[in-house]
């Protein structure tokens, strides 16, 4: 369509994104985003459950909601038996609201807690996601600092006490504290006890993201934050990671006056959540769950040591540090201070090469610019290995960085 027919560009509103580029297609070596592996889509098993819930339910798509505002009867059934066993909640029908993605039950919480000038804490890597919807919203963000079990709790108590002097109390504690993205680390029972201790104190609720938390090496994590208070913490959780990111189902776990009011605002920002994807998944995973998730978590693991002795091959000694996932589809890792990744995006898509740099996944932008995040689910492990080689040409190329792969000494002169 050609451009300029009509004059809109005074009618935006303020402060609008960028306008998105025209799409041309996904990177040949694509390491970013929450991507799944796409052969562990179970077509096959999805269209006959489909067929079979049509079959006895397909009338009911004449109606919105037709299950009610919460979603779908059974995917709320489903959830309500997965994180009985799991993360150990304990809770009914109620309880859960089914949401387009999880991203929008971030969007609801944002809507029902938050007001521009507000202060939040997050984790100082954290979910780019998460820090995009803040930043728009106008809100403070205050990272807290991690280590490689997660949350530092004496951290968190220093800032919440600085803010306390300012008469400040943060509206919410974002936390990830299975499988934190990016870093994939796994709060240990204790500091789970101390950080609600902490916020609970300073009256902070605390805002669980359980996206990945089913998708660990080594079994169930210890019981989520939402188990040991429900009051104190609102749980959500993404159907994204354990099945496929395009049927975007995500849910809300929270306590009735919570839940009251997030039903409410959705019902305001929709007329409901595809119900076939609902339905779908509900018949789907009723059977399957266990053995559909342990399938596709053994190949994560599998193409994760892929793409560390990727890493290790190409970058070797110039890795910094690399944090060891305890789960989940991302590694997360540090080059010299010298390497600032952002200059690295351009060259390395044309070479058709994408990953997420550390400035997007941290509260501090400034102090990131050598980490970066690469997704491990989608690629195979032919494009893994390829990929890896092909961006530590790159990265060599313009930083200088790494001057040694596959144990060669690289030889081109860096430009
Ligand atoms: C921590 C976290 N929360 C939420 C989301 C949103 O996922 P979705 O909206 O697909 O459920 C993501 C996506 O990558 C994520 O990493």
């Amino acid at each position: 369509m050609p451009d300029g027919g009509f004059a809109y560009s005074h009618l935006f509103a303020k402060d609008l994104p960028p306008p998105a580029p025209r799409w041309t297609g996904f990177p040949k070596y694509n390491f970013i985003g929450g991507h799944n592996d796409p052969a562990r889509i179970p077509a096959a098993a999805l269209a006959e459950a489909a067929t079979a819930v049509l079959r006895r339910r397909g009338a009911d798509l004449a109606l919105y909601n037709f299950d009610g505002p919460q979603g779908y009867r059974g995917l709320r059934q489903l959830v309500v038996d997965k994180v009985a066993q799991r993360p150990a909640i304990k809770c009914t029908l109620d309880d859960v609201l089914i949401t387009s993605g999880s991203g929008q039950a971030i969007d609801l919480v944002n809507g029902l807690l938050l007001e521009r000038g507000d202060t939040v804490i997050l984790e100082e890597f954290t979910y780019g996601g998460a820090l995009t919807k803040l930043k728009r919203l106008g809100v403070n963000i205050i990272g807290a600092p991690l280590d490689d079990e997660g949350l530092k709790i004496d951290g968190l108590a220093r800032i919440i006490e600085d803010l306390g002097h300012k008469g400040i109390v943060p509206k919410y504690v974002y936390t990830i504290p299975t499988v934190q993205n990016p870093t994939g680390s796994i709060l240990p029972s204790r500091r789970r006890e101390e950080l609600l201790a902490l916020t609970r104190k300073h009256g902070v609720p605390v805002f669980e993201d359980e996206c990945y938390a089913d998708l660990t090496w080594d079994g169930a994590g210890p019981p989520s934050l939402f188990a040991i208070d429900p009051q104190q913490v609102i749980h959500i959780g993404s159907f994204s990671k354990t099945l496929a990111p395009s049927l975007r189902l995500g849910y809300a776990v929270a306590d009735p006056q919570v839940m009251s009011r997030l039903v409410a605002c959705k019902r305001e920002a929709d007329s409901g959540t595809g119900a076939l994807d609902q339905m779908v998944v509900a018949e789907y995973f009723s059977r399957n769950f266990g053995e559909h998730v342990g399938g596709l978590t053994q190949t994560l693991h599998g193409k994760l040591d892929t793409m560390v002795e990727a890493v290790e091959r190409e970058f070797g000694t110039a890795v910094e540090k690399m944090w060891y996932p305890k789960g989940g589809i991302f590694l997360w890792l540090k080059l010299p201070d010298r390497v600032d990744v952002t200059k690295l995006l351009a060259p390395a898509a044309k070479a058709g090469i994408a990953f997420n740099p550390g400035p997007e996944w941290s509260c501090n932008p400034g102090e990131s610019k050598s980490h970066l995040r690469l997704c491990f689910a989608l690629p195979s492990k032919d494009d893994i290995r390829a990929g890896v080689a092909a961006f530590a040409r790159v990265c060599f190329e313009e930083t200088g960085v790494p001057e040694q792969s596959a144990n060669i000494r690289r030889a081109a002169t860096p430009g």
